[in-house]
């Protein structure tokens, strides 16, 4: 295939190249695109040293297929276009994702719903690493509320927001300076923020709303309730999920432990007694999303289930579920 990044500079970006390589994707040309700033750079991939364009729509018509991983009105702009002249788009952004007949896939869960579609929506981190491990619970025990605490990474802004987080924590480490805050609204360095993009009429965040709209699309199931609360931590990457599940059947620690064991994209690692729980440290670079602490919930009897989980945001919330994506693709 004839395959392009758009983006190809950013947090997303970079790994989309990696994890093409990796899981040798068939690429017959790779192009990498960002904005005029980073054109002419070379990089080295594994299909060899590649120079980065200044994206142009004329460029995009001899792909096959395109990656994007680029803001949403950049998405919303272009890749109507690219489909028109029959290039397939995979996209990073939150544009298409709510849009009726654009399918929103997490290939464990909803891949038949890529279909023939040329325009396929990657969901927002913190959802995918979510429904992960969500859908097999709901196929075991069924599914009756939801609730979401989240601990997300500084990498989940961006390239920028890894350059603040780290540009700050030596200002005060090193400098004994006060921290300064661009990218976050405020300073991420020794402090947890909660908040995640705007508020929203109902007083919750839109990166909190993402979670409970999207899951409902993925999973199919449009009038689950979920209340989820994201906050910034000042770690570099992986996001972390406290989820606390209502079924609607009854459920057991056991028992949910060996269906999770059994769910492709989820790692079972829970042994707290001898400190095996999961953790960005240990996400960190990994395709499986972990799932640990995994007890009983007495608040909800014997229906309730509270898990820990850590999935690498960058693979399984963003680059590695868009190959997933496109490896579906490669077989329809
Ligand atoms: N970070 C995450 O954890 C995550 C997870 C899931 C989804 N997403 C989504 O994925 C997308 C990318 O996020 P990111 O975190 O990778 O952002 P990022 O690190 O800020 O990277 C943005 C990329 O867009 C490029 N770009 C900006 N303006 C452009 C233009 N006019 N033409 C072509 N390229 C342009 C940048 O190129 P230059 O370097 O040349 O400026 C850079 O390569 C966003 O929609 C985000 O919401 C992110």
């Amino acid at each position: 295939m004839r395959v392009g990044i758009v983006g190809a500079t950013g947090a997303v970006g970079r790994e989309l190249v990696d994890v093409l390589g990796r899981r040798a994707f068939p690429v017959s040309s790779l192009r990498l695109f960002a904005s005029a700033r980073s054109a002419g750079m070379k990089t080295t991939t594994p299909f060899g040293e590649t120079e980065i364009e200044e994206f142009s729509d004329a460029k995009m018509r001899d792909l096959d297929l395109a990656l994007l991983a680029v803001s949403g009105d950049f998405a919303k702009a272009h890749a109507p276009r690219m489909v028109e002249a029959g290039v397939t788009v995979v996209d990073n952004s939150s544009a298409f994702r709510l849009q009726d007949n654009v399918p929103l896939v997490v290939p464990e869960v909803n891949a038949s719903a890529i279909g023939a579609h040329r325009l396929i929506a990657n969901p927002n981190c913190t959802t995918a690493i979510l429904v992960v491990a969500l859908e097999p619970l709901r196929q075991a025990f069924g599914l009756r509320r939801v609730i979401v605490s989240t601990y997300q990474a500084a990498s989940g802004a961006g390239a920028e927001g890894m350059a603040e987080l780290e540009r700050e924590t030596r200002r005060v480490l090193v400098d004994g300076a006060k921290p300064q805050h661009d990218v976050f609204r405020w300073p991420l360095a020794f402090n947890v923020i909660p908040q995640i993009d705007s508020f929203q009429p109902n007083a919750y965040t839109r990166e909190e709303m993402k979670v409970v709209w999207e899951s409902r699309k993925i999973m199919g199931l449009p009038d689950l309730p979920i209340s989820c609360t994201a906050v910034r931590i000042p770690t570099m990457r992986v996001h972390a999920e406290a989820v606390t599940i209502e079924t609607e059947r009854p459920v057991t620690p056991e028992a949910a432990r060996e269906v999770l064991r059994r769910a492709p994209g989820v790692k079972v690692v829970d042994d707290p007694e001898n400190g095996i729980y999961p953790m960005p440290l240990t996400a960190t670079g990994q395709d499986d999303v972990e799932a640990g602490r995994i007890r009983a919930n007495p608040v909800f009897g014997d229906r309730g289930l509270d898990i820990f989980l850590c999935g690498d945001q960058l693979l399984k919330g963003a680059a590695l579920n868009a190959v997933q994506i496109a490896e579906r693709l490669k077989a329809a």
